[in-house]
């Protein structure tokens, strides 16, 4: 069957259950990156506009099947309150009786029928805010009971979590199984903007990746490897070649028990794949008087490759200025830390300047997000996706089961 598109839905006056992916990093009760929150604002507010009722949910970390504080949603739930103009409550609190928006943070267990009150209750100007999905341990064993109970609170479910589509859990995919089931507005431009690349990709098609777990991305390369015109390596990933390649690495970041699966790309992809030319190294304290460029074969042992050097910036970026499709997943060095940030920020800037015209480009995962941001790129790039691993899966050419189970 077809997936069924909230897009082109006409779902009036329901209570619509809302799964969205907001597992966003938080630090001292502060959201740190609100990017994955923005992304289904329009999703909620569509629903909202046609007089449904929302409830939202999601999952943060992994607190292993039980409450845990350092997970709850709560800072997510106020930041989505402050974004849709809304004030939040928590329903441990008292309702307020006048005529405003709330966002309601569902703070009761959601099995104990004693706590459900307000579920199903809420006028649809508000929206009700599920705590964190995984407290609960049927959540990502998939239990069918779980499942149904979080169903029995909707009549309508929507995805709009693309991020965590790649899990095979209650919320993603059992509870399709009891309620009529939606395609979201943010999962529907992730799956078409994706499809681009799998599906209808022009050519120069370059794919840029770094990092440091080449584990992550090998499904990745190896499928849009077969397409690929040429595949950019820096970071971890290149370090861990320049390993395999019986090159001296000293300090280097490399991801362990890799060089079989490194030596594998290489092979295949011999005539695409561009290593640095330079690097930029230091030693163990990242002291500035140790920081030099140099060529791969020329590393001391006391050393650590932590950017790309001026002839591979260069190198790289004559591909991209070629290339009509970009796919960039892993930056090229620490670039948190100046000075390493010189190759990830320039390149991010030059596909940045060809995004949205003479090339269609796509990036995700959280570190890539993170320099497209810190290189003021955001708006350029043709779609930032919201998955890390999901989108890496997807682009591996997997099915992903909270996807399939739409279908
Ligand atoms: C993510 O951040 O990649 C998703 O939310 C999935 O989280 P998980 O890896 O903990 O399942």
């Amino acid at each position: 069957m077809a997936i069924k598109y909230l897009s082109k839905s006409k779902i009036q006056n329901k209570t619509v259950l809302l799964r969205v992916d907001v597992n966003v990093p938080i630090d001292n009760g502060q959201v740190n990156d609100s990017f994955r929150i923005e992304q289904v604002i329009p999703t909620i507010k569509r629903l909202q506009a046609a007089g449904n009722t929302v409830i939202v949910c999601g999952h943060l970390g992994r607190p292993k099947g039980k409450p845990d504080p350092q997970f709850s949603l709560e800072p997510v739930a106020k930041l989505m309150a402050e974004m849709l103009g809304y004030k939040f409550l928590r329903t441990d609190h008292q309702l307020p009786e006048y005529e405003i928006n709330h966002l309601i943070f569902y703070t009761g267990n959601i099995l104990e029928d004693k706590h459900q009150e307000c579920l199903g209750t809420a006028p649809a100007k508000d929206v009700i805010f599920l705590e964190n999905l995984r407290f609960y341990p049927g959540e990502e064993e998939n239990d069918p009971v779980f499942a149904k109970k979080l169903a029995s609170f909707a009549e309508v479910y929507v995805n709009d979590a693309f991020g965590v589509d790649h899990r095979e859990s209650a919320s993603t995919v059992g509870v399709t199984k009891y309620l009529p089931s939606y395609c979201g507005l943010l999962l529907e431009r992730e799956i078409k903007s994706l499809d681009l690349v799998l599906k209808k990709v022009r050519h120069p098609f370059v794919v840029m990746t770094g990092g440091i777990k080449l584990s992550e991305k090998v499904g990745t390369l190896q499928n849009l490897g077969k397409q690929a015109d040429k595949i950019l390596v820096g970071g971890g990933v290149a370090n861990l070649m320049f390993k395999v390649n019986g090159l001296e690495v000293g300090l280097s970041k490399i991801e362990d028990g890799k060089d079989k699966v490194a030596w594998e790309i290489l092979k295949n992809f011999k005539d695409k794949i561009v290593l640095p030319l330079d690097v930029v190294v230091a030693d163990k304290h990242m002291d500035r008087n140790s920081v030099r460029a140099t060529a791969p074969y020329d590393i001391r042992k006391s050393e650590q490759i932590l950017d790309e050097g001026p002839k591979t910036i260069f190198e790289f970026a004559k591909e991209i200025k070629k290339a009509k499709t970009i796919v960039w997943s892993g930056p090229l060095g620490l670039f948190e830390k100046p000075p390493f940030h010189h190759a990830t920020m320039a390149l991010a800037r030059l596909i940045g300047g060809r995004g949205k015209g003479q090339a269609y480009i796509v990036a995700g995962g959280g570190d890539t997000v993170d320099a497209i941001r810190q290189a003021h790129q955001f708006d350029n790039i043709d779609h930032v996706s919201t998955g890390g691993g999901a989108m890496l899966e997807y682009l591996a050419g997997k099915k992903l089961p909270g996807i399939e189970a739409l279908k």
